[in-house]
């Protein structure tokens, strides 16, 4: 491959929840949705066209934020019902061989030792192949969850979580390497001088250590983080593998991509040792105007209820914005919830009508047949400078072969994707050219 490998992972948003709800070609997904089935052919199928991982979204409220009522949320089964995704790993991790797993953890709520063992345990039995993907829990609902009566403020959530993965970074380093000796001579199992207490104050935890289980097969799981806001992407710079970038834009990506490197150099780490994923949802087709038509099907739908995408904005803010007219200038908002997100969601439009049609959740202007799609792609990279994709959408089996049997396999007759996974470990994998 002369071209650098495009990084491949997937974004399972509602994760471990309903996925097609009333949509052609959902097969059994609704229905059986609390049945792990179709994550374990999703995971199957991202291995088969030798993607780097998937990641399993979270969140800990059913949201109630669009006309101050659970209803519109969950007669779509909108963000809830879900569940705990986290006894989905090791089935994923079963299925699979290569493929990096990766589930969501609160950094507000998640005790740090808890977390610690759990990931440790969870690489120890995948054999290197698990990752974290930290979020500090935006929604005032998820805080009233845990006892709170409102949520912490959202840049203290973040010096709270670059303190949790510290602690979580000292726990599994708690163990040496070489801390299992196993001499039966000597009737030694663990050399206990390898094994060290951390005693770790913080300003907001506290732990003695050690961990009660040995060092992760990786030394850390894989980091995975998607702050887009300055408290955010610091945070993001000093600890993370990947980070997960949602713009609707190359230009968005290319600024993002070298803000975020400036950062990982300032914090004194390789900038390379942090890849940056885009969100895309491509459109497929037969033909490449067949793929334009069921775009402008879909803008139509998307015009025709504005309501879904601004609910869907609302939960992910903490806004109702069905108080305010549709069609009159947005004013300045602001919220406790997903800043960077906010931010991104107000720069579409003036009239909240404009911004819902224009709602992007990533960059949806991949359009065409697999083979077009995978041109667009790496031109995109080559504008871009690197690193990777993320795919998302509604997942159907028929949307995922679009991309694991469409895609990537066009992807991989360029050169532009890998064909075999070269390494055991889920790092090992991601940062090899
Ligand atoms: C691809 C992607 C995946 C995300 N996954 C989750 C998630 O699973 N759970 C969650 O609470 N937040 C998730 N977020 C939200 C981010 O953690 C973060 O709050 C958001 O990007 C806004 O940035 P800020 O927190 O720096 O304001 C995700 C964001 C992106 C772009």
């Amino acid at each position: 491959m002369s071209v650098k490998p495009i990084k491949l992972g997937w974004f399972l948003g509602n994760s471990f929840g309903v996925h097609g709800w009333s949509q052609p070609w959902a097969g059994t997904g609704p229905r059986d949705w609390w049945q792990p089935d179709l994550h374990v052919d999703l995971a199957r199928a991202l291995e088969r066209a030798c993607f780097d991982f998937m990641l399993l979204e979270d969140s800990l409220f059913v949201p109630d934020n669009y006309g101050n009522s659970m209803e519109f949320y969950l007669s779509r089964a909108l963000r809830a019902p879900k569940n705990d995704p986290l006894p989905l790993v090791p089935l994923l991790v079963q299925a699979t061989q290569r493929l990096g797993i990766v589930p969501t953890i609160s950094t507000s709520f998640y005790p740090p030792y808890l977390l610690a063992r759990l990931m440790a345990t969870l690489d120890l039995m995948s054999r290197g192949r698990v990752g974290c993907n930290f979020v500090t829990s935006t929604a005032e609902r998820a805080a009233q969850n845990f006892g709170l009566d409102a949520h912490i403020e959202h840049d203290l959530r973040y010096e709270m979580a670059d303190e949790f993965v510290d602690l979580v970074k000292q726990l599994w380093d708690s163990w040496d390497a070489d801390a299992i000796v196993m001499d039966e001579k000597k009737g030694v199992f663990v050399d206990h001088n390898k094994v060290h207490p951390i005693d770790f104050k913080g300003r907001f935890f506290s732990s003695r250590g050690p961990l009660n289980t040995a060092r992760p097969a990786q030394g850390h799981p894989v980091l995975v983080q998607a702050g887009n806001s300055p408290q955010g992407q610091a945070f993001a710079s000093k600890h993370m593998d990947i980070v997960l970038c949602a713009v609707s834009t190359a230009a968005e990506m290319k600024a993002y991509r070298a803000s975020l490197r400036e950062k990982v150099a300032a914090a004194g780490r390789d900038p390379d040792s942090c890849k940056v994923l885009y969100v895309v949802m491509p459109t497929v087709g037969e033909t490449d105007a067949e793929a334009a038509e069921r775009v402008k099907r879909r803008q139509a739908a998307k015009e025709k209820a504005p309501e879904m995408a601004l609910a869907q904005m609302g939960s992910l803010t903490d806004i109702d914005f069905s108080v305010f007219d549709i069609d009159a200038p947005i004013a300045e908002l602001t919220t406790n919830g997903q800043q960077g997100t906010l931010k991104r969601f107000l720069k579409q439009g003036k009239t909240l009508r404009e911004i819902a049609a224009n709602y992007r959740y990533g960059y949806e202007d991949l359009v065409g047949t697999p083979d077009t799609i995978a041109r667009q792609m790496g031109e995109l990279m080559e504008e871009v400078g690197g690193d990777g994709f993320m795919f998302t959408g509604t997942v159907t089996r028929r949307y995922v072969a679009e991309i694991t049997d469409g895609i990537v396999p066009a992807l991989q007759k360029r050169g532009l994707s890998r064909t075999a996974y070269a390494h055991e470990h889920f790092r090992d994998n991601l940062l090899a050219d």
